[in-house]
């Protein structure tokens, strides 16, 4: 009798996710989570998880540009061997050595509320070091300032220092 793989099955995610992947532990032990740094990001995906977040839409051809010039973006992928979904995403611009600013995480409203968002962050910072990143700056919208602060981000503190935005 042939015995059908696990999902679990090292290479299977592998060959999914790559060698830098990471499974996700969640309540549902239905689930298989899985972070990835270089499974591709299909832009239609990426907009439909942006619209489910109610975020507005960008002309796909420039979010693939901004993706080609990150410095990384992960992908939070359910398992499926058939049609992985992309559940969740974050991405970094920045120079690789000094500064890197975290862009566009975001969950999937089914998936929120999980530990998800947190998982992704710390997948996130864990690459900047590893890179050798001395510093990450982000920009919180402000109903997830608290998200952010639990995590150990600090506001600029004392307002030294300001951020500023020009659109030219
Ligand atoms: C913000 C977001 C990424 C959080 O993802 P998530 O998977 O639901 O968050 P988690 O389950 O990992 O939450 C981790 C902790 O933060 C808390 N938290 C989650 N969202 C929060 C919020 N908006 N404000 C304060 N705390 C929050 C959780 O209660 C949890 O606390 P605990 O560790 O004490 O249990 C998700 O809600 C999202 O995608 N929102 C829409 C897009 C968005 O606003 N992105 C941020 C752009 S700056």
């Amino acid at each position: 009798m042939t015995q059908t793989p696990r999902l679990h099955n090292s290479d299977q995610l592998r060959h999914f996710y790559g060698e830098a992947h990471r499974l996700c532990p969640t309540p549902n032990t239905e689930l298989s989570l899985v972070l990835s740094l270089e499974r591709e990001i299909d832009l239609i995906e990426l907009e439909a998880l942006c619209d489910a977040v109610g975020w507005s839409r960008r002309p796909l051809r420039r979010v693939r540009k901004a993706l080609e010039h990150s410095l990384l973006q992960v992908g939070l992928w359910r398992h499926d061997e058939r049609l992985p979904k992309l559940v969740g995403f974050a991405r970094c611009t920045g120079d690789g050595v000094v500064d890197a600013t975290v862009w566009d995480l975001a969950v999937h409203p089914l998936y929120q509320g999980a530990g998800l968002g947190k998982q992704i962050m710390l997948f996130v910072i864990e690459q900047l070091r590893d890179m050798g990143v001395d510093r990450v700056s982000l920009f919180a919208d402000p109903e997830v300032v608290g998200f952010y602060e639990a995590q150990g981000w600090q506001l600029e503190p004392l307002q030294r220092r300001c951020a500023f935005w020009y659109a030219p």
